[in-house]
């Protein structure tokens, strides 16, 4: 019997990866590059044990059986089992898998990338695999690839077919940026969700302005903001950041038929970040969006007070929350705007709670093998405990 328990970060792309060249091997038609975020706040724990006395292969995932019938699983599992030595009996075991995240239940923030950076590097471990797996994550869900890394990654694109050069790299340590703060402004929102893979596939079918992003607008893009990472130049990280955010929900729009995953108060966040900067009279935070309404805020920590001030002053925070709980992961009393800011914001958006809660996080690492066995989530008999 063999038992391991990984937990593995979410990463947020400041490069945006949108369109495939390849849907079955997970193929991307651009470079991507992204901060992995601390667990603290958003990760996904999975244990996975085999076992020569299991009668057959089992999943749980948040408390619920799954079916391990599931083509991204299986191409996941395939591929460590061929890079595992063949005469390693655990190759005639089954196995358990149980996978949990900690993310806020009502954030509608994606998980695939954390829940597929943990199981790969469980089956690694328990395998053991050496050398890159940020290949074996990719063909779970792209973005996967990119949080097997801590710090900030790049996912090359690669060119062959194949895909074996469709790997992430990381190009700074989390200790290279450390004033480097995130907020993530969690939106209401009761649309229905349009998930990344089916928005990404119309993209490539419909919209005659992506060939021109993934082509020319993104490796120039990629190489810039490289070397702004690497040159801790805030302002032209926050500059391009935006910009790329904005080209991925163009063409989103571009999309036939468009994928509108910002709201009116992701449109509210937006304004809110420019006019800020424009007062400051240079780039001090820079949003990003994914495939929601939520915004993903950079900022460096010398900022973030006086930036929950503002965002306290525009957003009302709801009415059945304490401030500790409508700010997570910072011990903060509730910030009171300078008067001179409050010339230039107007509190408009009086309805409480567009904002359900903030989420103040970090950069952080990739993930951790967790040798406590009173953490497993199995119990030596697969059983969840
Ligand atoms: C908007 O990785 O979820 O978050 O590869 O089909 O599983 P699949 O898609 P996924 O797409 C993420 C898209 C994005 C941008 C990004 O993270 O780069």
């Amino acid at each position: 019997m063999k038992i391991v328990t990984v937990e593995a970060p979410v990463n947020i792309a400041v490069i945006k990866y949108w369109g495939k060249r390849d849907e079955e091997l997970i193929l991307p038609i651009n470079d991507s590059l992204s901060a992995t975020l601390s667990t603290d706040f958003m990760c996904a724990k999975t244990t996975i044990l085999a076992s020569p006395s299991l009668k057959e292969d089992v999943f749980w995932l948040n408390g619920k059986q799954q079916s391990l019938d599931n083509p991204r699983l299986q191409n996941c599992l395939k591929e460590i089992k061929r890079r595992t030595n063949p005469e390693s009996p655990i190759l005639n075991w089954n196995i358990a898998i149980c996978s949990v995240n900690n993310f806020p239940t009502a954030a509608g923030l994606a998980s695939s990338a954390a829940g597929y950076a943990g199981l790969v590097a469980a089956l690694a471990a328990l395998y053991n695999i050496e050398g890159d797996i940020t290949g074996v994550a990719r063909v779970g869900s792209g973005s996967a690839c990119r949080s097997l890394y801590g710090g900030w990654v790049q996912w090359s694109k690669g060119i062959t077919s194949t895909g074996e050069d469709s790997i992430a790299h990381q190009i700074a340590p989390l200790s290279h940026w450390p004033e480097m703060k995130i907020l993530i402004l969690v939106v209401n929102d009761e649309r229905k969700k349009y998930s990344s893979t089916s928005g990404m596939k119309k993209s490539v079918e419909t919209s005659d302005l992506l060939p021109f992003r993934a082509n020319t607008v993104v490796p120039k893009r990629v190489e810039a903001m490289k070397e702004a990472i690497l040159k801790k130049d805030f302002e032209t990280f926050a500059e391009i950041t935006m910009k790329d955010s904005n080209s991925f929900h163009a063409i989103c729009l571009d999309t036939l038929p468009p994928c509108v995953y910002m709201n009116d108060v992701s449109h509210a966040i937006v304004d809110l970040v420019h006019q800020y900067n424009a007062i400051k009279n240079s780039h001090k935070v820079a949003y990003t969006f994914d495939a929601g309404p939520n915004a993903c805020l950079f900022l460096l920590e010398s900022e973030v007070d006086e930036l929950l001030s503002v965002i306290n002053y525009v957003f009302q925070p709801p009415t059945d929350l304490n401030n500790l709980e409508y700010i997570r992961g910072i011990k903060t009393e509730p910030k009171i705007i300078k008067e001179e800011l409050k010339l230039s914001f107007e509190p408009k958006q009086q309805k409480p709670g567009l904002l359900k809660f903030i989420i103040h996080t970090t950069v952080g690492n990739g993930p951790r093998i967790i040798e406590d066995p009173k953490e497993h989530l199995l119990t030596n008999e697969g059983l969840p405990k």
